[in-house]
């Protein structure tokens, strides 16, 4: 008897600290209809400016929208976007998107460009120093949700040059320890342009 209570207590309290840490899909997608215009009603962007975020981890979109809100990630576009959401509505946001499945945004022909990306991200770069993209963004590019690693597998080439390139000048400093910075500042533009179109080409 005592062990039955015991067990139901524990059940109570395991699916109440799990409501509480995650956001409701369904609410989101009602939530994040004005998001959709630009990353997609499927959270797969149509445009290479416009980041996915299908399959993002829901910790890792929650960071981002609050960082955009105070501003310790600066986008004009995003800094309205997001002024107004409360973080009942960015929980439930992030949980729609998360939920949606990433789909390759890109195809290129470009067979050395591409060979070359998979190699940097795999294997990085021994004479600079660069660490394999895969340690930590995953080994097909999935992400690591507990750790806040991004996924990057499908996402948009533009859309991840641009932010390799905003790591690199200082631009985006909101990644904890300048872990990008340090990684970024390593390569070379044709490594940064060859990674992106390999990543592009990747769905989950
Ligand atoms: C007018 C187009 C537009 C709309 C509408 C828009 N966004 Fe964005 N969003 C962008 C752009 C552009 C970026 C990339 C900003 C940058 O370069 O740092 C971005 C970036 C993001 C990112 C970061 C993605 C990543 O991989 O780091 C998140 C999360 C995001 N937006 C969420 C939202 C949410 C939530 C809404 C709705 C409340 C929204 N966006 C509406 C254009 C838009
Ligand atoms: C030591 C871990 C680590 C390694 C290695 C690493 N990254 Fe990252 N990366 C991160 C973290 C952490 C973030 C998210 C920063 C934040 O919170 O905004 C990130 C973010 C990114 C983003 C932005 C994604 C988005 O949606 O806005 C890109 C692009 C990126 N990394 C590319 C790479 C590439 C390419 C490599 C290999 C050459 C690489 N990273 C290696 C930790 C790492």
């Amino acid at each position: 008897m005592t062990k039955t209570v015991l067990a139901a207590l524990v059940l109570v309290f395991a699916t109440c600290t799990t409501a509480q840490a995650a956001g409701d899909a369904g609410a989101g997608e009602e939530k994040s209809m004005a998001c959709q215009g630009c990353h997609g009603a499927d959270g797969n962007s149509p445009a290479g400016i416009w980041p996915s975020l299908a399959g993002q981890a829901e910790k890792y979109l929650v960071k981002q929208i609050e960082d955009f809100k105070s501003g310790v990630r600066k986008n004009e576009t995003m800094e309205s976007m997001v002024a107004e959401l409360s973080s009942e509505d960015i929980a439930d946001i992030s949980a729609y998107f998360a939920k949606q499945k990433a789909t390759a945004s890109g195809i290129n022909d470009d067979e050395g460009l591409i060979t070359l990306g998979k190699k940097i991200y795999k294997g990085g770069n021994h004479d600079s120093r660069l660490m394999a993209c895969a340690g930590c963004h995953g080994p097909n590019a999935e992400g690591n949700g507990p750790a806040n690693f991004p996924r990057l597998g499908g996402q948009q080439a533009e859309y991840l040059l641009m932010q390799m390139e905003a790591f690199s000048s200082g631009a985006r400093t909101n990644d904890m320890n300048g872990m990008m910075k340090n990684i970024a500042t390593r390569m070379s533009q044709k490594e940064m342009e060859a990674v992106s179109a390999y990543l592009a080409t990747l769905s989950q």
